[in-house]
């Protein structure tokens, strides 16, 4: 184990996770660059959205559908694709928990019928999927679990002002999971190298203001922006993003003794694919080596990832064993990459699974705030 004041590195020895299963689950309600825009009346078009962002469309969640009920498709998909494994830890990633209090991977382990495993949230924003990565890692390899179920899910839509025009084309909603086991370093699917950072000096820079200790739930003065709506100074983000994935990825792929012209798989954070473009530019990596699904999910935070790792494209295009490095940047400010082989595992891929009870249908529902319009639940019931 490695680290620095400001960053915190670690490689793999003899014992290490391997990813076993990967899984994903998206709201089946897809909304294009033309219907964001009707539907926050923004000041924006098409053409810009496309050419600043790559994004074309992206998936809503249904009035009631929780990011927990994505987490369980997505922990369903993956645990069908592993078949036969039993995880014995949930590691839930999110920025939108179903509640403030208590964290949602208990709920969402228990109704996967995983029994008392220890589950927990982790909270990183848009970094938090490889953080969750990097810690379920660290636990495999310290023996305090074995087969740990990592989840990245956020439903982005429910704190998302539709009307602003810089953050409400940008975001969408999903959840991708990956189930796994202790391996060794030579395994597909082996994690090799993560390097985790965080800068507190930008919290402010990606945000939702209130609601929290700091400012506690009450409704904003009239004329005043919503202080429970997420905000982000994009163009300030911007220079961070390629700024950290790039010095993060350098770390990892130095801790891996990777090369990064060897590498088989570069997945980016899907925030923007100019940012993405940028990051890749400048590790010199081709841009047949490149994977993301920006144009047609956007940006889902936590799932974004993993929801590229679940990618059947993505799949077809890299073998097994090859060298593969993620990177992340969010809100925080926080930065992560994970140096891995790319797992020998078909994804699989389940809808948003609905809470059992009507209690929890009506308390998920009175979550929402008013100015969101959403469309009816089109997605199975399970
Ligand atoms: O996921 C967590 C990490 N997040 C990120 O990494 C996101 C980082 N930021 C970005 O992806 C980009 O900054 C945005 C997509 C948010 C904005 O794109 P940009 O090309 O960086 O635009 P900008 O922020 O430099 O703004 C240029 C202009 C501004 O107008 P003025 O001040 O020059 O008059 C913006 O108000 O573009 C304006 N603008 C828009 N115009 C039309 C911002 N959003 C829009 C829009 N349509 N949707």
């Amino acid at each position: 184990m490695m680290s620095s004041a400001e960053n915190h590195a670690s490689r793999s020895g003899d014992r290490t996770a391997v990813i076993t299963g990967i899984g994903a689950c998206l709201p089946e309600h897809v909304v294009d660059n033309d219907a964001v825009i009707a539907r926050g009346a923004l000041r924006t078009d098409d053409t810009w959205i496309r050419t600043r962002t790559g994004i074309a469309r992206r998936r809503h969640a249904a009035a009631g559908t929780s990011t927990g009920d994505l987490a369980v498709g997505a922990g369903r998909a993956a645990l069908a694709s592993a078949a036969g494994h039993r995880p014995d830890m949930l590691v839930l990633a999110t920025t939108t928990p179903d509640h403030p209090c208590p964290a949602t991977a208990p709920a969402v382990a228990h109704r996967l019928g995983l029994g008392t495993i220890p589950a927990f949230d982790l909270a990183a924003v848009c970094s938090g999927f490889l953080y969750a990565l990097a810690t379920a890692t660290a636990l495999v390899r310290a023996g305090t679990c074995s087969t740990p179920l990592v989840i990245g899910a956020d439903t982005f839509t429910t704190i998302v002002d539709p009307r602003d025009r810089e953050t409400a084309p940008i975001f969408g909603d999903g959840a991708a999971a990956v189930l796994l086991g202790p391996g060794h370093p030579d395994a597909p699917g082996a994690v090799i190298a993560t390097d985790l950072g965080a800068d507190g000096s930008g919290s402010d820079l990606i945000t939702v203001p209130g609601g929290g200790s700091r400012h506690p739930r009450r409704p904003p003065p009239q004329g005043e922006p919503d202080p429970y709506c997420f905000r982000m100074q994009g163009r300030t983000v911007y220079a961070h993003a390629v700024r950290r994935m790039t010095e993060s990825s350098r770390r990892v792929l130095g801790q891996a003794g990777w090369h990064p012209g060897t590498l088989g798989a570069f997945i980016g954070h899907q925030a923007n694919q100019r940012i993405l473009d940028a990051v890749a530019e400048r590790l010199g990596i081709a841009p047949d080596r490149r994977f993301g699904t920006i144009h047609d999910t956007g940006n889902t935070a936590a799932a974004s990832i993993p929801l590229v790792m679940a990618d059947p494209a993505v799949h077809a295009a890299v073998e097994p064993g090859e060298r593969t490095l993620l990177t992340a940047f969010g809100g925080g400010l926080t930065w992560a990459s994970v140096a891995l082989n790319w797992p020998d595992t078909a994804p699989g891929s389940q809808p948003p699974s609905r809470p059992d009870s009507a209690s929890a249908r009506a308390a998920d529902l009175s979550r929402s705030p008013s100015w969101i319009t959403t469309t009816p639940a089109s997605a199975p019931a399970s």
